[in-house]
């Protein structure tokens, strides 16, 4: 296990580029898996999550290529042979189940484990499972998961929860199926847009990308291709934080705009003031922050919410955030019932935190953080954590750094840049 340590209250400045979305790139990967033919995807993040899925995908016959120093991979899925996943591979990450679809898809089979990755609470599978059984699969489990469903048929399905690895799955899974696939409360998160552009490029029929309510036609075959995977607004709206917690102004290039609104609306809320430069988005060096009352007496609050929602994968970091604005505000977990549990690692560097229940914690503000020994407990934690060191006075030191590394590219390097003082040990 490796550790980051921090040497916190550095200005930073300059510009910061943004990765591929590790949700999108996950699911799309995973998506060649239907074609036979060859495809070549663009802006793939260089994160552990990434290299274990492929490591995956090599145990059943995958080719894959890297080229342009790892940004561009290319797949060979012409020569699969089915098999039971590796157990400890797929335990390692939650992106791991979206290789339950295509493989059924593919294959009408697939004896696979329950998934890891980020410890936010219970995390259950059901929705996927019941999705399935919709298009007619049978499903059996013990320590493993067995899923039979061979000629799976297109069907009506009103998903239980509007997961997102949940919709990608049945999305998946239905491609193939015969007839027309409905699926109700679909998630519709950039990730699940991106893999549904990206298949319609490669011959599948799915109507109602972006909405809550996808079509999806049967077809026969896929085709090959190369697509771009999309740059990664949770890294964008974490970035915004680092801009507003430490002196000095940063610039995040090509940030989106179109996926922006709803994170920089509530990022107003603390009071920070952004402005776009084209597609690039400026964090000003802006010494204070005054959180905004709401209209009558209501308590200020931030909330995740599925999107168009705020992205629970920003909360922590908005938390973090919220310590350096003046006043008083509810952060809000609605989805996640343990997301929040890091909170104490704040109280510790100085924050004004209270939980007033696992979903909900009261923030009061403005503190100047110190330095502490921190321990990434999940992945977007790690980078709120890491957000806080880097605003805080005094050295930390932030421990399971590889819990980091399954998601932000490059880290180290890329706040170096920006003048961060920060090594791995
Ligand atoms: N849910 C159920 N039953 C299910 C599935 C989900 O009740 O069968 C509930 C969950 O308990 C939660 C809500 O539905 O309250 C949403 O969970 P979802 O299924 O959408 O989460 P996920 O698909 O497992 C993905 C991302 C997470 C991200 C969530 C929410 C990937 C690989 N993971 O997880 O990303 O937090 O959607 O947007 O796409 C991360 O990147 O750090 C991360 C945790």
């Amino acid at each position: 296990m490796s550790k980051f340590i921090i040497e916190g209250a550095k200005p930073l400045n300059g510009e910061i580029n943004i990765s591929g979305n590790k949700n999108a790139a996950l699911p799309i990967i995973c998506a060649t898996l239907l074609s036979e033919e060859k495809i070549t995807l663009k802006n793939v993040p260089k994160i552990s999550d990434i290299t274990v899925l492929l490591r995956i995908m090599k145990s059943l016959g995958s080719k894959v290529r890297y080229e342009d120093k790892g940004s561009t991979l290319t797949i060979d899925n012409s020569a699969l042979s089915y098999k039971t996943l590796d157990k400890d591979l797929v335990g390692k990450f939650r992106g791991s189940i979206l290789l339950m679809g295509p493989l059924l898809a593919k294959f009408g089979k697939i004896q696979t484990w329950m998934p890891g990755g980020c410890k936010l609470g219970q995390r259950p599978i059901d929705t996927h499972l019941l999705n399935f059984q919709k298009l007619g699969a049978v499903i059996e489990m013990d320590e493993w998961i067995e899923i039979d469903g061979a000629n799976l048929k297109g069907s009506f399905i009103w998903q239980d929860e509007a997961s997102v690895t949940g919709t990608e799955n049945i999305i998946m899974a239905s491609v193939f199926a015969k007839g027309t696939t409905t699926i109700y409360n679909s998630a519709s998160e950039p990730h699940v847009q991106d893999l549904c552009n990206f298949l319609n490029s490669i011959g599948a029929k799915i109507a109602g990308v972006g909405s809550n309510k996808l079509t999806i036609e049967g077809v026969s075959k896929l085709n090959g291709g190369e697509w771009t995977i999309i740059k990664d607004h949770m890294e964008i709206g974490g970035f915004v934080a680092l801009g507003m917690m430490t002196e000095g102004e940063i610039i995040i290039k090509d940030a989106l705009p179109e996926h922006m609104y709803k994170i920089l609306f509530e990022y107003s809320k603390l009071g920070v003031k952004t402005k776009w430069n084209g597609n690039d988005l400026i964090v000003p060096d802006q010494k204070n922050y005054k959180i905004k009352n709401m209209i009558g007496d209501q308590m200020n609050k931030i909330e995740s919410l599925i999107w168009p929602g705020f992205p629970t994968d920003i909360l922590q970091i908005m938390l973090v955030a919220a310590t350096r604005a003046d006043g008083e505000i509810l952060i809000h977990e609605k989805l996640f019932e343990e997301r929040l549990f890091f909170y104490d690692q704040l109280r510790r560097m100085g924050a004004k935190v209270i939980m007033c229940d696992p979903h909900r914690v009261v923030v009061t503000g403005p503190v100047k953080l110190k330095g502490s020994k921190l321990n990434a407990t999940d992945l977007r934690a790690g980078m709120a954590l890491m957000i806080a060191a880097l605003s805080a006075r005094g050295v930390s030191e932030l421990s399971n750094a590889e819990e980091i590394d399954r998601g932000y590219e490059n880290i180290e390097q890329r706040l170096k840049n920006l003048g961060a003082v920060i090594s791995r040990e």
